[in-house]
């Protein structure tokens, strides 16, 4: 408890949060202007970091649902922390901790996360301690659950400290351990970047197969359009590049090797808009622009903003006032399968 000015006690609460490698500092920095009296320390240089917070946990999360921060890919509660033994102690503490927790979790499905900071002594794998903590919970009446859990036990070894904390997927943000979202690579798989797109579609609670007619904008060498195609759109690709031979396959594929500033469609003609052009984010903003009245009123768009400036949180605030033009947004994320860039989800007005 945390007694404030005007002399009532505040509830104080912990979290560690992740963000994609370099991308910590602007997670920190759209928390900073999120939440008052926030106190932020590193955990993992650039990537994952401690804060602590004079609000409760319902209002955190009340405050995350509402305006989810960009770079933070995901949010672990710390219910509790201690300085590390290394060695079985450790492993004694984490399940004590578990069973004391145990009312909370009993006949739900429940997933173990644990990470550990590069240089992290703790000596357990990951693999190892999972099996411990699965045993407790089954012992607790609960069922361990690698897909789908309905909570998440989530534990971070820093290079000192072992942090433990229980949530929701929703509440983390992610029903991945620490948000890294791994799809399965699969033969013949045109680029990764067929990974962001899949990402995307789980990010803004979208499913493709719903849409019929999609224009894809720098869609080379094929991976969002391969994509598309598989999930049964009809899809225009437009790029002066190659696409992948496999695509020519799929009679439901227009190719136009243009650029996209020569492209012109008629009105409405399409339900779904994807962008991937790695380019200047204001030029690739007017071409979207430029090429919006050919999406339907209602229809979606995924666009990737590359974050090629040193103020990424200013390029992205003037791209979405451009944008806001023609569209609402949606969604802003920046994704685990995003590298130098965020993703757009947005809806044509
Ligand atoms: C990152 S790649 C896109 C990858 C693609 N989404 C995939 O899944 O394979 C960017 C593409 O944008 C294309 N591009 C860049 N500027 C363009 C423009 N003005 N008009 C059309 N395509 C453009 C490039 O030729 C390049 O193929």
């Amino acid at each position: 408890m945390d007694k404030s000015k005007s002399g009532w006690c505040r509830e104080l609460t912990v979290w560690i949060g992740t963000a994609n490698k370099q991308y910590a500092s602007y997670a920190m920095e759209e928390l900073r202007r999120q939440f008052e009296g926030l106190s932020l320390s590193q955990l993992s240089p650039g990537e994952t970091f401690l804060m602590q917070l004079p609000q409760g946990r319902d209002e955190v999360m009340k405050s995350i649902r509402d305006r989810k921060p960009i770079f933070l890919r995901h949010l672990q509660p710390v219910d509790s922390s201690r300085a590390m033994s290394l060695d079985a102690d450790d492993l004694d503490w984490l399940s004590d901790w578990l069973r004391l927790s145990r009312s909370h979790l009993a006949g739900k499905r429940v997933g173990v996360h644990i990470r550990k900071a590069e240089g992290s002594p703790f000596p357990y794998s990951a693999a190892d301690a999972r099996a411990v903590l699965d045993a407790v919970l089954a012992e607790a009446g609960a069922e361990p659950a690698h897909k789908q859990p309905d909570s998440l036990v989530a534990v971070y070894a820093s290079r000192d400290t072992l942090y433990a904390g229980i949530g929701t997927p929703e509440e983390m943000l992610s029903d991945w351990p620490g948000g890294a979202v791994r799809f399965q690579r699969e033969d013949g798989q045109i680029s990764r970047a067929k990974f962001k797109l899949l990402e995307a579609e789980r990010e803004f609670g979208l499913d493709y197969s719903r849409f019929s007619r999609a224009l894809d904008i720098g869609a080379a060498p094929g991976g969002w359009t391969s994509l598309l195609l598989e999930r049964g759109l009809k899809v225009t690709a437009v790029d002066p590049a190659e696409l992948h031979p496999s695509l020519q396959a799929y009679r439901t594929l227009t190719v136009l090797r243009k650029n996209a500033s020569e492209v012109k469609f008629e009105p409405g003609s399409f339900d779904l808009l994807v962008c991937d052009m790695s380019w200047s984010p204001m030029q690739m903003c007017r071409l979207v622009l430029d090429l919006a009245p050919a999406l339907q009123s209602g229809g979606s768009a995924i666009v990737t903003i590359k974050l090629m400036h040193r103020k990424p949180l200013q390029t992205i605030r003037e791209v979405m006032q451009r944008f806001g033009e023609s569209f609402d947004i949606v969604g802003a994320r920046q994704l685990f399968h995003n590298r130098e860039e965020m993703t757009l989800c947005m809806k044509k007005r």
